[in-house]
C-alpha cells in the first residue's frame, strides 16, 4: 500500500522522508502558495464523464451503495467547506494572505461544482444542485453532520463575528485545514482513487479527484504555515492542542461507514486500521512541522 509520501504534495509535507527534519521544514508562504494557485489552476467542466456513466450503470448494487457514502460525504463536504469559508477570507492578516485564501474559496467552490456534474451525469440525478445536495445528505452518518453542519459552522460564526479575534482564527484552521483537509479528505481522496484506479473504474473521476488533492494539499500547506506561525506563542499552541484533543474523537467517527460497527469496520477493502493509520499519520507529521507531538496530545486526553 503506498504512503502519504508517495503522495505527489507540492507545498505540502508529504515528501518528506526524514522525520526529524519536520519541525524545521521551510514551508511555501501565502505568497508563494497563490503564485502555485496560477500554475495549477484547472477547470472542472471539460472532463470527460462518459466512460464513467457506463461503469455506475454496470456495477453491482452492493458496491454502488458503499461508494455513495463515500461520494456523497465529499460532495456534501466540497459544499460545506465552501460556504462556511468566507470568516476566514475576511480574516486575512496580509495582501498575500487575502490573494490566497480567495483562491482556496473558489478551489473549494470548483470541487463542490465537480461533485454535482458527475451526480447529475453519471448517477443520473435530475432537477437542481440543491436537489442533488438534498438526495446525498442521505447518506451521510451523524458524526459527519455534527462536524459540518454543527462545529464547522459555529466556529466560521465566530470569526465573522470579530474576524480579528485570531483564538477563532486558530480554532477554525486547526477544525478545517488540519482536521477536515489533512486527515479526512485527504485520506477520503487516497482510499478512493486507490481503489477506483486498481479496478479500473470511473476514469473521469479519478482524473477530477486528483486534481482536487493537488489543491487540497496547497491548501494543508496554508493551515501548515499559518499554525506554525501562532505557534510561536505558547498560549495559542496549547489552544491548538486543546482543539485537537477535542476535535480527534470526532474525525474517527467521521470515518466509520453508515451502520457499521465504530470498533470493527472497513471502506471499500481497506480495513479501520489501514484508514485510521493513514489519516493519524498524516495529521502527526503536519503537526511535527507546527511544533506539537501528537503523543502528548494523548497523554493529555
Ligand atoms: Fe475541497
Ligand atoms: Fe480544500
Amino acid at each position: 500500500m503506498p504512503s502519504l509520501l508517495d503522495l505527489t504534495s507540492q507545498g505540502d509535507v508529504g515528501t518528506i522522508t526524514d522525520e526529524s527534519k519536520l519541525s524545521t521544514v521551510t514551508l511555501m508562504d501565502p505568497q508563494q502558495l497563490y503564485e502555485l494557485w496560477e500554475r495549477q489552476n484547472w477547470s472542472s467542466h471539460t472532463i470527460d464523464l462518459e466512460q464513467d456513466r457506463r461503469d455506475w450503470l454496470a456495477m453491482d448494487e452492493e458496491l454502488r451503495e458503499q461508494l455513495s457514502w463515500n461520494l456523497s460525504s465529499f460532495f456534501i463536504g466540497e459544499e460545506r467547506v465552501t460556504t462556511q469559508f468566507s470568516g476566514l477570507v475576511m480574516a486575512y492578516e496580509s495582501q498575500s494572505e487575502e490573494a490566497f485564501l480567495a483562491t482556496q474559496q473558489v478551489d473549494e467552490a470548483r470541487h463542490a461544482q465537480h461533485f454535482n456534474r458527475f451526480y447529475e451525469q453519471v448517477l443520473g440525478i435530475d432537477g437542481s444542485f440543491e436537489d442533488r445536495l438534498a438526495k446525498a445528505r442521505e447518506d451521510l452518518n451523524p458524526a459527519f453532520i455534527e462536524m459540518f453542519d454543527g462545529v464547522l459552522v459555529d466556529w466560521g460564526k465566530r470569526l465573522i463575528a470579530d474576524p480579528a479575534d485570531i483564538e477563532a482564527k486558530v480554532d477554525f484552521v486547526t477544525l478545517y485545514h488540519m482536521i477536515i483537509e489533512g486527515t479526512l479528505a485527504l485520506t477520503g481522496q487516497w482510499v478512493l482513487t486507490d481503489y477506483m484506479e486498481r479496478n479500473s473504474i470511473l476514469p473521469g473521476w479519478v482524473e477530477g479527484f486528483k486534481l482536487i488533492s493537488q489543491d487540497e494539499h496547497r491548501h494543508v500547506a496554508y493551515g501548515t504555515w499559518f499554525l506554525r506561525e501562532k505557534a510561536k506563542d505558547p498560549a495559542l499552541k496549547q489552544r491548538i492542542a486543546s482543539r485537537l484533543t477535542e476535535l480527534i474523537p470526532l474525525a474517527a467517527g467521521v470515518l466509520v461507514p453508515v451502520g457499521a460497527d465504530p470498533d470493527d469496520y472497513a471502506i471499500l477493502d481497506y480495513t479501520m486500521e489501514e484508514t485510521n493509520t493513514f489519516a493519524f499519520n498524516a495529521l502527526r507529521r503536519r503537526l511535527k512541522v507546527v511544533g506539537i507531538d501528537m503523543a502528548s496530545l494523548a497523554a493529555a486526553a
